[in-house]
Parts: structure tokens; sequence; C-alpha cells
């Protein structure tokens, strides 16, 4: 078989390795079983140590190489992150949910285990995030952990992540401006943390702060788009989780609403508005910028 050159060869080796630092970081973190709670642990670890592709905790460390600051804080920051992520992709399978059994290429949680166990594995992740985002290990400043404990709470509640998850599934038929909402709320706001990490931990200047939160709110919701356009296009098997389910479900988004090659052409204009943010910080942010093509010309 024809061996294929990775597009983005050090962009590549970049992903993989805060991958890798952040599943054996993760495997650390989390608890380990003994006696009858050990199933909880068990599918708790299943769920956060799957093949995701940590793209959250690689923006946060990405980030963080454009400030001086210590990487094991950012580290353990971005594994409070994945824990929150992972909870929320727990949850979303759930029957009464999104109703898939299939996530990351395995059987989904409450699949591999049962539906309450799903249900506690995703609120033990949820508390375990701001388990090991409150530890002093995460930061000597008491003041830091907090700011970051306080943000990953909005991020992860009724005005974000959680509140987004509300909309999609009342499944309103909403406008474009509803959908830019929802997408905002429920992906946008924890891509959106992962940039927030560094600069909170940075203290980083006001101009920084704006141009990264600029560039995370286009690319959040560039992302979602790229996910529904997936799930009307792309290969279950690639992807590792069911295709097809938005229109069968009903779901207003930018695809159910535009049609995939409008949404297509959005991303596109997200994709350069986004990279525009990063001016500001000039050939050092080469990555992130490349991260943008990369994440959105995804077929996996
Ligand atoms: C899937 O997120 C759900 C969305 C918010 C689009 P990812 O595409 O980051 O999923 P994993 O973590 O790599 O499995
Ligand atoms: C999920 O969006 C966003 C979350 C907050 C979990 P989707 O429901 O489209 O994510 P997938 O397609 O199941 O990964
Ligand atoms: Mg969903
Ligand atoms: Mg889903
Ligand atoms: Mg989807």
């Amino acid at each position: 078989m024809p061996v294929v050159a990775p597009a983005r060869p050090s962009l590549e080796r970049r992903l993989a390795e805060a991958a890798d630092l952040v599943t054996v970081a993760l495997d650390q973190l989390l608890p380990r079983g003994e006696g009858p709670e050990a199933r909880l642990t068990e599918a708790m670890r299943y769920a956060a140590l799957g093949p995701g592709k940590r793209l959250r905790p690689y923006f946060a460390l990405e980030t963080a190489r454009l400030f001086d600051v210590e990487e094991r804080s950012v580290l353990r920051a971005a594994c409070a992150l994945e824990c929150i992520h992972a909870y929320s992709l727990v949850h979303d399978d759930l029957p009464s949910m999104d109703d898939d059994d299939v996530r990351r290429g395995r059987a989904a949680v409450h699949r591999q285990y049962d539906e309450a166990t799903a249900i506690l594995a995703g609120d033990a992740l949820q508390t375990a995030a701001f388990e090991i985002m409150a530890h002093p290990d995460t930061h000597e400043d008491g003041e830091v952990r907090s700011e970051l404990v306080f943000k990953l709470a909005k991020a992860s509640g009724a005005k974000g992540m959680a509140g987004g998850q509300m909309i999609d599934i009342l499944g309103l038929n909403g406008d474009l401006g509803q959908a830019a909402r929802m997408q905002r709320m429920k992906t946008g706001a924890l891509i959106a943390f992962a940039f927030e990490i560094p600069v909170v931990i940075a203290r980083a200047e006001d101009a920084k702060r704006i141009a990264l939160r600029g560039f995370a709110q286009d690319l959040g919701l560039a992302y979602q788009i790229i996910d529904d356009l997936l799930d009307a296009r792309g290969e279950a098997a690639l992807l590792g989780k069911a295709v097809g389910k938005d229109a069968a479900k009903g779901k207003a988004n930018y695809v159910t609403l535009l049609g995939a090659a409008a949404a297509r052409e959005r991303v596109e204009l997200l994709s350069s508005q986004c990279k525009a943010h990063l001016d500001i910080f000039g050939e050092e942010a080469k990555y992130l910028r490349e991260s943008v093509d990369f994440v959105l010309d995804r077929r996996a």
C-alpha cells in the first residue's frame, strides 16, 4: 500500500505529542476504584481515556507556548477541561439525548456499561474536573485557581455547554442567529475555555486576551459546523460515530438550515477571519494558524 505523507508533518507531530501527554496525565489523575464503586471509576476511565482527538488540550498547550507559563499548570487545567468534554459526550450519547451507540469507534458508555452507570460516570467526570482544577498542584496562587474554576464552571453550565445542549435537544426550528447562539454555547464555550487557560495563568495583557477570544469564538463555531457537515456527509467508519442523525432528528444547525454548500462557505469565511485575530502574535502563532486548516479540513 502506498504510504501517504502527512500534509502538515510538524503540526501532526505536535498534535500527537499533546494528545499523548494528556492521555498519560489523565490516566494518573483519574481515580481507580476498588470495591463496588469500581464500576463507576472504570466507566469514567473508559470515557475519558478513549481515543479522542484531545483538541481542546492541544489548543491550551499550543497557546501556552506564546506565553511564559509552566506547562505542568496548563496540562492539569487542560485535563480538567478534557474531563468536562468527556462527560458532555457520555451524556450527549444517552438514549434520552442523541441516542448514539458508538463513540470514538467503540461502544458508547451506556452500551458498554448501562445507562445509570453512564449518568453517574458523567457526573463524576464533571466533579473530577473541578477537583483537578482546584488542587494546589494546578497553580500555587489560589486566585489563579479560583479564576480557572469560575471560568470552567461558566463555560460548562446553563449559559455554556449544558445550556447549548438544552437548545439543541429542544430542536427549535429557529433561524441562523439562534443556531449560532446554540453552537457558541454547546461547543464554543468549552473550546474558548482552552484559550483562557494560558491567558489566565500568564495573566496575559488585554490585547492578547481579546485576540485569543476572537480567535476562539470563530474557531468554535467553525468546529461545530464541520461536525455537522461530517454528520451529513462524513463516513461513520472514519469518524467513529454514527452519521446522518442530525437531519433525522430534525436538529436546527447551519447544515440543516443552510445546506451543506453554504455551510462550508461559512467555514471558509470563519477560517480566514479567525486567523486574522492572531496577527498580534506574528510568526510565533504559526502552529495555531495551521491547526485551523487542519481541524477544519478533517474527515475523522
Ligand atoms: C465532538 O467533539 C463533539 C463536538 C463538540 C463537536 P470532538 O470532535 O472534539 O470529539 P473527540 O474528543 O475527538 O472524540
Ligand atoms: C455535541 O454536539 C456537543 C456537546 C456538547 C457534547 P453533537 O451531538 O453534534 O456531537 P457528536 O456529533 O455526538 O459528537
Ligand atoms: Mg448532541
Ligand atoms: Mg451527539
Ligand atoms: Mg454531531
